[in-house]
């Protein structure tokens, strides 16, 4: 039997910095649209002034540092969970940047799917806004750190809950126009 308790610890390694990386961004004040204003063959912009250069660089910066603090810690917290027989996965420099990376990429591509069904920046889309940038961390990482299918469907699980608590309080802070 898979014991869900460590998978949902070990999965919390991937989650900090995919959570840091979604999380920073709209605190960047970003101007300079990633998409440069240009618009898809379908005449709807190809992502949207919701992203941004200095968005995607303020949150890759801030993943990364999430990732590198866990890397430093790493040695420790895995012969510390080696001694209840858990191997944590393996979280380095590169694997930190690299959940970070595909965080962000992960959310770009959601809201390049969202204006190619003509949905305004901002528009709410249950699920989508919320796994985007799960599947792009765990897509861009798993090949080099061990990412079990249970740990992934714990971060699809609770993503959606910690994400409405988070944007319900950024939005209260005006940190986000829309509460979600
Ligand atoms: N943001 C940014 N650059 C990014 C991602 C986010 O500047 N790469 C900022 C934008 O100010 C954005 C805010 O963070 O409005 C919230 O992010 P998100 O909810 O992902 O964007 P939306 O505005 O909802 O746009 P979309 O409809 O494209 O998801
Ligand atoms: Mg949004």
């Amino acid at each position: 039997m898979v014991d869900l308790w460590v998978e949902f610890v070990k999965s919390l390694l991937i989650i900090f910095p995919a959570y840091a990386a979604n999380g920073f961004p709209p605190l960047a004040g970003g101007k300079i649209p990633i998409d440069l204003k240009k618009k898809w063959f379908d005449n709807y912009r190809i992502l949207g002034d919701g992203k941004t250069f200095e968005g995607f660089s303020f949150g890759l910066f801030a993943g990364f540092m999430i990732g590198a603090l866990e890397a430093y810690l790493y040695p420790d917290l895995n012969s510390y969970a080696m001694q209840f027989g858990v191997k944590l996965p393996l979280i380095n420099l590169f694997v930190g940047f690299m959940i970070a990376l595909g965080a962000l990429c992960g959310d770009l591509a959601g809201s390049f799917i969202k204006r190619r069904f003509g949905l305004k920046r901002g528009a709410d889309v249950p699920l989508l806004d919320q796994w985007n940038f799960i599947i792009g961390a765990v897509l861009f990482s798993f090949w080099f750190t061990e990412i079990t299918i249970w740990m992934f469907l714990i971060m699809l699980t609770i993503t959606p809950v910690v994400h409405r608590i988070a944007n319900i309080i950024a939005h209260k802070i005006k940190v986000k126009k829309e509460p979600w």
